[in-house]
């Protein structure tokens, strides 16, 4: 009787104990990112097309990386710099993430970049665009874009095209600012005249007001910075104040003119040319698949933010690969310096000294291909670095 029970309790221990390791091996074997976008707010459609196109790479590549089992944690910000604080303050301590991706907007990828240093974990930005986001931490990945990157380009395009007084709008917070700066340098180095400059809020913005004003400074075209999921509302007002009947056409960052809202705008967004990283009609067989297999998963386009999105997971799936698995930020920041691949916007790499992405700027023409509007890539400017790094 008592060797029995004995043996009973022996059984049990060693049970206890398989338990304990089992699951020691498996919380090793999961490597786990925490993505803070915004699901819900002004910037919401961001979010959706990042979490869309990290579903979608996973559905396409797997949830298994050099043996270790990928596990996304979703969270909802909604671009409130002090939810994306919290939110990654809770990933890192209670989730015990291995990295925080995602950010929206830049006030958000300030926000956590405190934590991924103190933490060690890498911040992979796959939305935000203010040049000086990856000099807040060492452990700052960029795979969205600067919007120094591609307003010196339109800057420079504008001159080049007799284009000689602009009107500017700009949303008033870091992105715009650069957007702004980068633009004027490079445009009234060449010769241009800025006739009026408004800013406009972040947040709920009406551009009614402002548009007045642009019509009646009579420029030659107006140049605009929104963020990703504004352009839909400008382009109403626009054409609602008639600017597209006196001739004041658009040009700017490639954000107004995002793929996922640009359909919708009507034709008072023809002919507007602007620069950027990404157009859903990129014609490269890996974009063409890209959006073919997007649309079928989503019933829809995918604009820029999901190329941020999908790249940026990639660069997550590529530097566990590099490192066999290993997933502690040293190792990880290490292993993605100078990755270097193929996007669906084009060839891509991260710039090992800045951390950032280098990539093309195309200039683009929206206009009608097949009944629906594109953004037409028509000048390539090759592997762009950010312009606005201090630091080299
Ligand atoms: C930003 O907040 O950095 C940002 C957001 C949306 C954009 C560009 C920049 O389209």
């Amino acid at each position: 009787m008592f060797i029995r029970r004995n043996t009973l309790l022996q059984t049990a221990a060693a049970g206890l104990l398989l338990g304990a390791s089992a699951f020691a091996v498996q919380a090793q074997d999961t490597v786990k990112i925490g993505l803070i976008v915004p699901m819900t707010g002004g910037q919401a459609s961001t979010g959706k097309q990042i979490d869309n196109a990290v579903k979608l790479y996973m559905q396409q590549h797997g949830d298994t990386v050099a043996g270790k089992k990928i596990e996304v944690i979703l969270k909802d910000d909604a671009a409130v710099p002090d939810n994306t604080k919290r939110l990654a303050q809770e990933l890192i301590v209670n989730d015990k993430v291995n990295i925080i991706a995602g950010f929206g907007v830049t006030p958000a990828a300030f926000a956590a970049a405190p934590l991924a240093t103190q933490a060690k974990v890498p911040e992979v930005v796959m939305a935000a665009g203010t040049s000086v986001i990856t000099e807040k931490s060492p452990y700052i990945v960029r795979t969205s874009f600067t919007l120094g990157q591609s307003s010196t380009i339109i800057g420079d395009w504008a001159v080049k095209n007799g284009i000689k007084k602009v009107a500017t709008l700009t949303s008033d917070y870091a992105p715009g600012h650069d957007a702004l700066k980068f633009f004027k340098d490079h445009f009234t180095a060449g010769g241009g005249q800025i006739v009026e400059e408004v800013k406009v809020p972040l947040a709920n913005p009406d551009f009614a007001p402002f548009l007045q004003r642009m019509k009646d400074a009579k420029p030659d075209a107006m140049f605009v910075f929104v963020p990703a999921g504004q352009g839909g509302n400008f382009m109403k007002q626009y054409a609602e104040r008639g600017l597209d009947k006196s001739g004041i056409k658009v040009i700017g960052p490639g954000d107004v003119m995002d793929d996922d809202l640009l359909n919708g705008m009507g034709d008072s967004a023809l002919g507007a040319v602007t620069a950027h990283i990404y157009s859903a009609a990129h014609p490269s067989q890996v974009n063409k698949d890209f959006v073919a297999a997007y649309k079928k998963a989503y019933n829809q386009r995918p604009g820029f933010m999901a190329v941020g999105g999908y790249d940026g997971i990639h660069l997550i799936y590529a530097a566990l690969q590099k490192t066999g698995g290993k997933a502690d930020g040293d190792s990880l920041i290490a292993a993605m310096k100078g990755m270097a691949w193929e996007s669906p916007r084009g060839p891509i790499s991260i710039d090992p000294e800045t951390r950032d992405i280098v990539q093309n700027v195309y200039i683009r023409k929206v206009e009608k291909v097949d009944g629906e509007l594109y953004n037409v890539e028509f000048e390539t400017f090759k592997d762009v670095k950010d312009p606005g790094k201090t630091k080299k």
